[in-house]
């Protein structure tokens, strides 16, 4: 068998547009949901990293880049006809990036690519999913799903702090700082702003805030979001509340809002450490688009 050779990824572009469509269209033989897509080049365009031949033909490629003190690969940074040569290619850019932290991003099908980085000591840490939109099912949680307005500002700040201290703590260690109040009122400062970024929606129960969901019109040109999809960007429901079927009625009622002003999907993403959400949104039909694998050295 020939021997693999490396190049740079700036001298192989066309090779690597076309590994990635190959990928893409694996990846949607398993996934409906996921955008149409028939140009790759502009995805590939701006990315830097190794092409891995071997007897002059294309067989793997990885590209990403250095953001603080971790590498990352995005939706699409990584693509094989040789899976294995991954690895090839991630020992030489790994040297190259100087960091001891790596997120990679690879489609929740491909087993093949799961398994390569696997091998490299990798392990999962988030998902990116998606599902359809359904009419809303009623829900008997035996409150109401209103929609957000201004007077949920101080709520919701309160929800975000809540979700960063979960996500701080075990067996998460997001690593991330606490906000202060002030941060996390700025955070939710544009949400009700009519620029239609944001739909906010906020249950009650006994006429007090139980819980509360952010839906994202997240904008489409990446490998990931469907046309005529929403994201389900934000949902939490006050901890002694949980386990009673707020979190039912707010799904239930962001599915349904969204089928009915037309949308088609609704991504979602979550941390597969984090052990509420990770075994929440599975439950209500998201399935997996990408998977986010973390490595740290030692
Ligand atoms: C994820 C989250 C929003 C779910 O909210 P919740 O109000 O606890 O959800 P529910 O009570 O409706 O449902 C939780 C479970 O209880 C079950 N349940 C609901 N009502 C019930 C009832 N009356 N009796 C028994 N079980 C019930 C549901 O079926 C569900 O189980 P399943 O997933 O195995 O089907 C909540 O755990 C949370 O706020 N987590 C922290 C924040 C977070 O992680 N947010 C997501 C960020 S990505």
């Amino acid at each position: 068998m020939p021997k693999l050779e490396i190049h740079p990824l700036s001298e192989l572009r066309g090779e690597a547009a076309a590994l990635l469509a190959e990928r893409f269209e694996r990846q949607r033989a398993a996934e409906p949901l996921l955008p149409e897509v028939d140009d790759f080049a502009p995805h590939v365009a701006g990315l830097d990293g190794l092409v891995a031949t071997r007897g002059g033909t294309a067989v793997a490629y990885l590209a990403g880049a250095v953001e603080g003190d971790t590498a990352w690969t995005r939706f699409a940074g990584c693509a094989a006809k040789e899976a294995e040569a991954v690895r090839d290619l991630f020992a030489v850019m790994a040297e190259r990036w100087q960091v001891s932290r790596f997120q990679v991003v690879v489609p929740g099908s491909d087993l093949e690519l799961v398994d390569v980085f696997f091998r490299l000591a990798f392990g999962c840490q988030a998902f990116w999913a998606v599902r359809e939109t359904e009419p809303a099912e009623p829900s008997g949680f035996g409150g109401r799903v209103r929609p957000g307005t201004s007077a949920d500002h101080e709520a919701a700040a309160s929800f975000d702090e809540d979700l960063m201290r979960l996500q701080a703590a075990s067996p998460s260690f997001s690593g991330m700082s606490m906000p202060t109040r002030a941060e996390s009122l700025e955070e939710w400062a544009d949400t009700w702003d009519g620029q239609d970024a944001f739909v906010h929606f906020v249950a009650e129960l006994d006429g007090a805030v139980a819980g509360h969901a952010l839906l994202y019109r997240r904008p489409e040109g990446d490998l990931r979001v469907p046309e005529g999809n929403i994201d389900l960007a934000h949902a939490e429901v006050r901890e002694e509340l949980r386990g009673r079927g707020v979190g039912l009625a707010l799904t239930a009622h962001v599915l349904g809002w969204a089928h009915d002003h037309g949308y088609r999907s609704m991504t979602t993403d979550w941390r597969s450490v984090n052990l509420l959400s990770s075994r929440f949104w599975p439950r209500r039909g998201f399935r997996p688009q990408y998977l986010r694998l973390y490595r740290a050295v030692p």
